[in-house]
């Protein structure tokens, strides 16, 4: 029993590329990902009936194809919006837009994309999906990394400063298992 989550949908052609944000497809490497989950799944977690979240975005149903759970796709759980940033790498958003790059790097919670969101906003965003969370169990949610970030941080009760900067590595599955005050963390990944 227990809250899961996975990582970020299997590796995108975008995260191949180094933008962000967009709707690509999974990387060939990411494809392979989605097909080894359902049994990463169930070595770990056995049979018990699992339901699937995922966004409404490509990277995420993909990569949830192959699990033979109920699936439910949230427009909620779509990856921050990074406004006139988005399909831009870093780079790209450094250059065009430097003064935004740095107020970024001084208070990356706060910052919001021109035409788009903060970490702030998510938070507030995603506040129907954790009460969700908060009443259901065994849920597993194929998620992007800020979504994650943001889910994450609040069943480990984590600071708005830690929050942006949370590890959440590609190909793993991080269960969380609530217990007194925090979680209990499992972490299975797949070698690809
Ligand atoms: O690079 C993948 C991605 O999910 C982007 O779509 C998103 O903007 C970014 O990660 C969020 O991470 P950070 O806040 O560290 O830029």
């Amino acid at each position: 029993q227990g809250y899961l989550q996975s990582r970020i949908h299997g590796e995108s052609v975008y995260n191949l590329e180094g933008k962000i944000g967009g709707d690509s497809s999974l990387s060939p490497r990411g494809r392979k990902y989605a097909l080894a989950l359902p049994d990463l799944i169930k070595a770990n977690l056995g049979d018990q009936p699992l339901t699937v979240w995922t966004s409404t975005l490509k990277r995420t149903i993909e990569t949830a194809k192959h699990l033979p759970y109920q699936k439910l796709h949230w427009k909620v759980l779509d990856e921050l919006d990074a406004g006139v940033c988005d399909g831009m790498t870093y780079e790209e958003i450094e250059e065009k837009y430097p003064e935004d790059y740095n107020n970024r790097d001084e208070d990356k919670f706060n910052y919001r994309y021109r035409g788009g969101e903060s970490y702030r906003d998510v938070v507030h965003r995603l506040e129907p999906v954790i009460m969700e969370l908060e009443r259901q169990q065994n849920i597993l949610i194929i998620g992007h990394q800020a979504i994650l970030r943001c889910i994450y941080a609040y069943f480990q009760k984590l600071s708005q400063d830690d929050l942006p900067y949370i590890k959440i590595p590609l190909h793993t599955v991080i269960q969380l298992t609530p217990k007194a005050y925090t979680c209990n963390e499992d972490r299975y990944k797949i070698d690809i």
